[in-house]
């Protein structure tokens, strides 16, 4: 039998009118009662009617993810954290992907805009401010989620980007590396920079001169990896770690160096940014900065929920996930891979 509100609202002990308080936003519901009423939700597997809902409230319960690249295997854990938070708090998910292309996103916000979503994530636009501001003047909440937009009012829940680079840095160094390249990310993004500034920061930390020879460009992708890295073989500057600044660009690096005849780690050890699932299984096994990707993706969306009932963070305010460390076979002391080349 199809669970309805009626049903919610005894297995969570409250009356109907808190259930429909509690979907709508159209008053407050304490802690505890939101979440017996979350619970009875999920345990009973109701759906609300929608579109009676909507005739009442002119709410949609719809939500937008806009995100720039969605063949990239950090993307999938993001939506899943999305996805589950809105599917429990009966809000469908709208995925767009726009590629980092400003007219695409433009031409997406304004349908979103037509469709009157409830509220906007969103993942990283490169379009300018004018065109956010004039989506957000629709009165549509707006997240920023992961890397930052060009819209100082969105709140931004994102990991510390340069303190999980200084750490992925920092760690080679106290394997004894002291010739640490980089593969950077797009040139265009604050997260490039944030990254490049934590792996500069960390050398400085440790009173190695900073060598822009060993700062290779890249675009967060294998092949930029691999051309980048090959390239800098060609220079024949000396390096003997690599930190990239993300997985997709340490496996395609570490690609460059095992065509090349090197061995990863004895000859170079390689570090990587994200934790993607790949990177437990890549040979070999990547060490890298895990980001709490699911998590994150929960927390932006239970913010913009909380925006959509008029539970606004303060303009710009952001919440900062912190990366953690996990060490693997790609990264090994610069003397016992020394030992490991005169065996
Ligand atoms: O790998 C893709 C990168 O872009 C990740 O580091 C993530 O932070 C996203 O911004």
């Amino acid at each position: 039998m199809k669970a309805t509100i009626y049903h919610v609202a005894r297995r969570a002990r409250v009356s109907t009118a808190t259930v429909s308080r509690f979907l709508n936003g159209t008053g407050p519901v304490a802690a505890e009662t939101r979440h017996r009423i979350e619970q009875a939700i999920q345990v009973l597997g109701y759906r609300p009617n929608t579109v009676a809902r909507s005739l009442v409230t002119k709410a949609t319960h719809t939500l937008a993810l806009l995100m720039p690249d969605i063949t990239n295997p950090f993307f999938p854990d993001l939506v899943k954290g999305v996805q589950l938070l809105a599917d429990e708090r009966g809000y469908t998910v709208l995925l767009c992907s726009v590629a980092g292309d400003p007219a695409r996103e433009e031409e997406y916000l304004e349908m979103l805009s037509a469709k009157q979503v409830d509220g906007a994530l969103l993942v990283g636009l490169v379009c300018g401010r004018e065109t956010i501001a004039r989506f957000a003047r629709h009165g549509i909440p707006i997240v920023s989620l992961d890397r930052n937009i060009d819209y100082p009012p969105a709140p931004l829940v994102h990991v510390n980007h340069r303190k999980g680079a200084r750490i992925a840095t920092e760690h080679l160094l106290q394997l004894g590396h002291r010739l640490v390249a980089h593969v950077s990310g797009p040139i265009g993004l604050r997260v490039s920079h944030e990254r490049l500034a934590g792996y500069r920061e960390a050398l400085s930390r440790a009173g190695v001169a900073y060598d822009r020879r060993l700062v290779v460009s890249g675009d967060f992708t294998e092949e930029a990896g691999y051309e980048g890295i090959e390239a800098l073989l060609h220079t024949a500057t000396p390096f003997t770690a690599i930190f990239a600044a993300n997985d997709l660009a340490a496996i395609g690096a570490t690609a460059a160096l095992t065509d090349s005849g090197r061995r990863v780690p004895e000859d170079v050890s390689v570090v990587g940014f994200d934790d993607i699932r790949l990177a437990a299984y890549t040979s070999p096994a990547l060490t890298t900065i895990r980001q709490p990707t699911y998590e994150m993706g929960r927390r932006a969306t239970e913010l913009l929920i909380d925006a959509v009932h008029g539970r606004m963070l303060g303009p710009g305010q952001q919440v900062v996930f912190e990366g953690e460390l996990i060490v693997r076979a790609s990264s090994m002391p610069i003397a016992a891979a020394q030992q490991a080349k005169t065996v």
